[in-house]
């Protein structure tokens, strides 16, 4: 039993890699990150919490020097879309959990030029974060086109898991939502699978999507569209979203985007 609890606690959503840096992402990186970069991982190049950390509105409170509601969005990549929320909403602090260097930099390059004071970074492993979470601490989550892990070996390593909602849950107000977006229409499958039964969300979408009902993998994806479907609710896009580069690139290669709005209830 042991044994198993360990196996699927190092289940991770992502692969780690040292991106390299070039010089003008290292100068933001040692210009901006006193600004930005919450001092709340283990170290040395390790993305676990710091043990015993606890995510509260205290430490929001002394972190970002207000009361305002935390929005927070989990694989912010290149930081494209918190950048342009936390611009347009000064009066909400922002949080961008990432755990690859480059994005991380490129965010702060971004919140760097545009003298962001309401953006903070967490260089964690997401799911870790919404462990040491403390009932209430978030207004908001987002989650947006998470890495797919099309092999249908890897589906486990997909950042939406039962796990996880059960602590975005308890992270959240309630009424609060977590917003979720994916390109992948086998990843759409997968979130309603893990979270529409649940009793303590509430699917908010008011659009009807049909989807197979079966998954498929990388490889079998062309089974699809000869799959039994059935009716699911999914949301309009949000008009909180941007554009951003794997947006882009799904929309470009034909694909349709699922948009979730799951309410705290
Ligand atoms: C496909 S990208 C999408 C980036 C961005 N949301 C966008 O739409 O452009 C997914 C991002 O999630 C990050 N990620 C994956 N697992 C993570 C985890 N456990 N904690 C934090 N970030 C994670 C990846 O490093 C990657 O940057």
């Amino acid at each position: 039993m042991q044994e198993n609890d360990k196996r699927i606690h190092h289940v991770l959503s992502y692969v780690r890699r040292t991106g390299r840096l070039d010089d003008r992402l290292k100068r933001a990186w040692q210009r901006y990150s006193p600004d930005f970069l919450l001092d709340i991982n283990a170290g040395d190049g390790l993305l676990d919490l710091t043990p015993g950390f606890v995510f509260d509105r205290d430490f929001v409170r002394k972190a970002w020097g207000n009361e305002n509601p935390l929005v927070i969005e989990i694989g912010t990549g290149q930081g494209e879309n918190i950048i342009a929320a936390a611009q347009a909403r000064p009066e909400t602090n922002f949080l961008a959990v990432e755990v690859y260097d480059p994005g991380v930099a490129h965010t702060m390059l971004r919140g760097g030029k545009l003298r962001l004071a309401n953006l903070r970074i967490a260089q964690v492993n997401a799911p870790e974060l919404f462990k040491a979470s403390e009932p209430g601490v978030a207004e908001e989550v987002w989650t947006f086109f998470p890495d797919p892990w099309p092999k249908m070996r890897h589906h486990k390593r997909r950042i939406v898991q039962p796990a996880l909602a059960d602590d975005i849950r308890k992270s959240l107000c309630k009424g609060s939502v977590w917003r979720i977006a994916t390109d992948i229409e086998d990843y759409a499958l997968h979130v309603h699978e893990v979270m529409d039964g649940r009793s303590d969300f509430a699917n908010a979408g008011d659009l009807t999507v049909s989807l197979p009902i079966e998954h498929v993998g990388k490889g079998t994806a062309g089974r699809a569209a000869s799959l039994p479907h059935a009716d699911f609710k999914e949301s309009e896009r949000y008009e909180g979203r941007v554009l951003t580069n794997f947006e882009k690139k799904g929309l470009a290669a034909g694909r349709v985007i699922h948009d979730f709005t799951y309410r705290a209830v």
